[in-house]
């Protein structure tokens, strides 16, 4: 066999297992949305075995948020996670070079935990409507105002904002953490939103706080609206409907399952309803497709396309030659100040 001979055989091979495990999902590109073809995955496994090839040669890792388009996640990702999982993995991570294709507050928080590696996120300065919606400046104002009050920071936020916080959260602790807090008075940043579910938590639980929320909405849940839980209701009476955090309060309190991206990964997995409403991101359904062939999901999901510019194409660039943007760099005095907030977290998880 020639050389080219056995490239087309090598590529053909990794279209086929790509295929075998994109088969099942939908492509949310797709003008039809209809499910990957095997013509999908020829195209994607040149790059795929490039990357594959390359992250051994240079002792590199890729993390990736479920979020991240499916050949990312299931084509080349070392690690697929939500934002806690891989926040954790990066602590652990034993190679110096950190690939993460997520958004630009997850590539910072791997940094901040891990200093001495090199951190490098694809789609260059990839942004997030939560992070962006509280500054340093607006923290501090808020301490002034509240001096007695724990500042409790959403990890969807920048480093410097962690760096003015106490403790960090995700949407997988944030009901915990903030129950278990010392803290009468809390602020909440940077999701209003999730300030008004975290409330809603409390009086479940017979805790009394005052939570004053500060900051936006995620661009992609905050437009989930209560009438279209009560349509897909009626249109589809066995289905489960299930959201994330993010979502408005009136969403969640009629929806059938709230929780982080993990938590209803995993509650898809265990529950033995077969129909599905996800008020959430494609990219997760895309992963529930994959782990339950036998269950059916309703086209509800939506796109956040900061997630969606992490491609392989940006990905092969940055093993190949980084652009010099695509290095994450966290000033070391904001990196120490937010490692702490991140640090007490952890902490908080690992008493459970
Ligand atoms: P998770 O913490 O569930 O991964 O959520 C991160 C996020 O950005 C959700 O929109
Ligand atoms: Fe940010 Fe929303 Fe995208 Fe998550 S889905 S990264 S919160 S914009």
């Amino acid at each position: 066999m020639t050389c080219d001979q056995s490239d087309i055989l090598l590529t053909e091979q990794e279209a086929q297992r790509l295929f075998s495990i994109l088969g099942y999902m939908t492509n949310f590109r797709s003008p039809k949305k209809q499910k990957y073809t095997l013509d999908d995955c020829r195209e994607f496994a040149p790059f795929t075995l490039a990357i594959n090839r390359l992250k051994k040669e240079k002792g590199a890792i890729i993390l990736a948020h479920y979020y991240s388009n499916p050949e990312i996640t299931f084509g080349i990702a070392d690690f697929r996670g939500d934002s806690y999982a891989l926040s954790k993995q990066a602590a652990d991570a034993r190679e110096n070079i950190i690939v993460f294709c997520g958004v630009s507050f997850m590539a910072e928080t791997a940094k901040i935990i891990s200093p001495q590696k090199k951190v490098y996120l694809p789609a260059l300065k990839a942004g997030c409507s939560l992070a962006d919606a509280v500054s340093e400046q607006d923290v501090i104002n808020l301490k002034a105002r509240y001096p007695k009050a724990q500042v409790i920071c959403y990890i969807n936020s920048t480093a410097a904002v962690k760096a003015q916080s106490d403790i960090c959260v995700t949407s997988s602790n944030v009901y915990d953490i903030v129950a278990a807090s010392p803290a009468e008075q809390i602020i909440f940043i940077p999701d209003i939103y999730m300030a008004d579910n975290i409330k809603i938590e409390l009086d479940r639980r017979g805790i009394k706080k005052e939570i004053i929320p500060f900051g936006g909405t995620c661009c992609v849940h905050d437009k989930y609206t209560p009438k279209l839980v009560e349509e897909t209701r009626q249109k589809y009476p066995q289905a489960k409907i299930i959201c994330h955090p993010e979502c408005p309060s009136d969403v969640c309190l009629l929806c059938d399952f709230v929780g982080s991206t993990s938590a209803m990964i995993k509650y898809v997995r265990q529950t033995p309803a077969v129909e599905f409403a996800i008020l959430s991101e494609d990219g997760i359904v895309n992963t529930m497709q994959y782990e339950n062939t036998e269950k059916v999901f309703y086209n509800y999901s939506r796109t956040c396309g900061s997630m969606k510019r992490n491609t392989l194409a940006n990905t092969l660039a940055v093993l190949q030659n980084p652009a010099p943007e695509a290095e994450i760099i966290v000033e070391a005095q904001v990196a120490q100040n937010a490692k702490r907030a991140i640090d007490n977290m952890f902490k908080e998880v690992e008493k459970k």
